[in-house]
């Protein structure tokens, strides 16, 4: 409603992609990310709409406004004259249509390595038909239905429901930790759970028979608080700065969960009465913002999160829609930045079974997790890689999506050779491309040991063809872009290795400050596990190139793909694995590295190839 003197100004906005178009209405002042993010578009929002990314480019082919200061530095002259801007930076002042760029389907990594699970679960689920009652016999109904089970105490509401049951008929008792918790008149025996993955990028659910132990399905999403900022941090500064952030990143996470865990119920044919446990893991933050709690302590010194222990909830108690009597289990952690899905990833290679050698294990996302020892002894750190390997901060970088170039190499007529996922036409460059092209650069002597370009008059003729210029920074040029089609060239400059560098640094040092505090050598060392997508996807030797990973480790590296994922499953499929987990959790130690003393000698001794 209009008051006195307020004007509302509304304006249309028309958007494209994939062919449709839709009108949104918008008030004159309307930033333009927040509503494509509003009205479901995926836009990259790396830095959570500071403008400081370069990464939310939209064309604007009608209405585009005066260029922001800011937004110069991440757009060349070609892409202003098109009408490219930065929609964090772009406030709607009038009619605009806006055409983004096809959209393309998440790729999440969401197999890893298979683990047979004991299956031994809190819940039975069966259906009976009690015998008939005679003169002879008088043992009372409920004692029929404890006999029948094995089982020896029941709750409330399930006596009230057994007393008004025809006794001739079959029903279903389901029970826990052998107290009858349901009775249901009708005939079923299922049993489901899903394990749930909670990664700063992406989300990942399994939906598993607890019965059998069979994997039904999976299905993943993004996580929809990227729209606040690509990294941990940047979701905390929110809720530091919105008194109802922290509140608002819990209802969109648990808004999300549910949605996904219909989706899979619904493509399955499963009824969510049916879904009776659920096991989460997740980075310290996500678990915090999972409750609505404010990570804030997580990001300043001491770095001391709310909680860190495994924990159990009624499913009421956090508003997941699945049958009532159901449970959550939350994995532990161990510091603020040593999560449950470390803990994941420990149990799904099984780490407490080595006693004798070491095993390295390593999940690659924002932060380089690292863990080191064996049942006796283990230890953990967590280093500061950055994004890079994420797309975040490469001038062409993206995430592991159709288009993004993921592998690389020159052939031996020192031609470039490249695949992107999806075999589309590429549109940047991932995380694994990203390193290949950086080791094969140095293989072939276009980057030195130190990360600098080899100066123009010491390459070789065909080395400098593919040199270039990147406002105002050298840069190599991956691909040759069509301009009459409107594509762009895919380059890496300087400034991109030097980000790749820094975050391959930060692990390499984690991985040298844990070997020297066990005192141990490279020889001690039985596996190295990798976990996570970009980990993956890495091409190892290329890892082992560029010294990320130490080169003696090469031959012991093993890629166990989403280990969170496997622990989170191993977990709703086992309940020893609680167990398993509590002696992790004691005897896992966390060095915190902003306070080592090594570590900066560490980190810039590995900067270099
Ligand atoms: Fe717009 Fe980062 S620059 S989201």
């Amino acid at each position: 409603m209009l008051t006195g003197g307020e004007l509302i100004m509304e304006q249309k906005l028309l958007v494209r992609q994939n062919g449709d178009e839709k009108e949104i209405n918008c008030i004159k002042g309307d930033n333009l990310l927040e509503v494509l993010l509003n009205n479901g578009y995926e836009i990259s929002t790396y830095c959570g709409g500071q403008g400081v990314c370069g990464k939310c480019k939209v064309k604007i082919s009608s209405g585009v406004k005066e260029l922001d200061e800011k937004e110069e530095k991440y757009l060349t002259n070609e892409e202003i004259n098109e009408g490219i801007r930065l929609a964090c930076k772009t406030e709607i002042t009038g009619n605009m249509v806006v055409e983004l760029e096809d959209s393309e389907d998440i790729e999440v990594m969401t197999s890893g390595l298979i683990r047979k699970a004991d299956i031994d679960i809190e819940y039975n689920k069966d259906t009976i038909k009690l015998k008939k009652a005679t003169i002879d016999d008088q043992k009372d109904y409920l004692k029929r239905v404890y006999d029948n089970l094995s089982l020896e105490n029941i709750n409330y509401n399930s006596l009230k429901i057994l007393g008004e049951m025809d006794k001739k008929e079959t029903f279903t008792v389901t029970s826990k930790e052998g107290k009858i918790i349901e009775i249901l008149k009708n005939n079923n025996n299922l049993l489901y759970g899903v394990a749930i993955d909670i990664g700063t990028t992406t989300i990942v659910l399994y939906l598993m028979d607890l019965k059998t132990g069979r994997e039904i399905d999976v299905f993943s999403l993004y996580n929809p608080q990227k729209k606040f900022g690509a990294d941990v941090i940047s979701r905390i500064n929110y809720t530091i700065k919105n008194e109802t952030g922290a509140e608002e990143l819990k209802n969109l996470l648990l808004d999300n969960i549910n949605k996904s865990i219909k989706e899979l119920a619904d493509r399955n044919n499963i009824s969510l009465n049916d879904i009776y446990k659920i096991t989460i893991v997740g980075n310290t933050i996500m678990l915090h913002t999972l409750f609505g709690i404010k990570a804030e302590s997580i990001a300043k010194s001491p770095y001391i999160p709310q909680f860190t222990d495994a924990m159990e909830f009624d499913t009421e108690e956090i508003g997941v829609n699945i049958n009532n009597k159901g449970i959550i289990h939350i994995l532990p952690s161990i510091s603020g930045y040593v999560g449950a899905d470390i803990i994941g990833d420990l149990l799904a290679v099984n780490f407490l079974s080595y006693s004798d050698g070491y095993n390295l294990m390593i999940d690659i996302g924002t932060n380089g997790e690292i863990v080191l020892g064996n049942s006796k002894n283990v230890i953990s750190c967590s280093a500061a890689a950055g994004p890079a390997f994420e797309g975040a901060n490469i001038t062409f970088g993206m995430a592991g999506i159709p288009g993004a170039i993921s592998e690389f190499k020159f052939n031996k007529n020192n031609e470039i050779e490249y695949k992107t996922i999806g075999n589309k036409e590429p549109k940047g460059i991932c995380g694994s491309g990203l390193l290949d092209i950086i080791a094969e650069l140095y293989r072939v002597n276009i980057i030195k040991s130190s990360g600098a370009f080899v100066a123009e008059e010491e390459m070789e003729d065909w080395q400098k063809e593919f040199m270039t210029v990147y406002k105002e920074i050298k840069a190599f040029k991956i691909t040759t872009a069509d301009k009459t089609a409107g594509a762009k060239d895919i380059l890496l400059t300087q400034k991109d290795i030097r980000e790749v560098q820094l975050a391959k640094g930060a692990i390499a040092a984690g991985i040298e400050i844990l070997r020297k505090e066990l005192d141990i050598n490279y020889d001690d060392f039985d596996n190295v596990f990798i976990a996570g997508g970009f980990g993956n996807y890495l091409d190892p030797h290329n890892a082992c190139v560029i010294k990320m990973i130490p080169e003696e480790l090469e031959e012991k590296i093993v890629q166990i793909g989403n280990g969170a994922g496997t622990g989170a499953k191993l977990y709703l499929l086992d309940k020893k694995m609680k167990e398993t987990t509590g002696i992790l959790k004691n005897i896992l130690k966390y060095i915190e590295l902003s306070i080592n003393q090594d570590f900066q000698v560490e980190y810039i001794n590995n900067m270099g190839f």
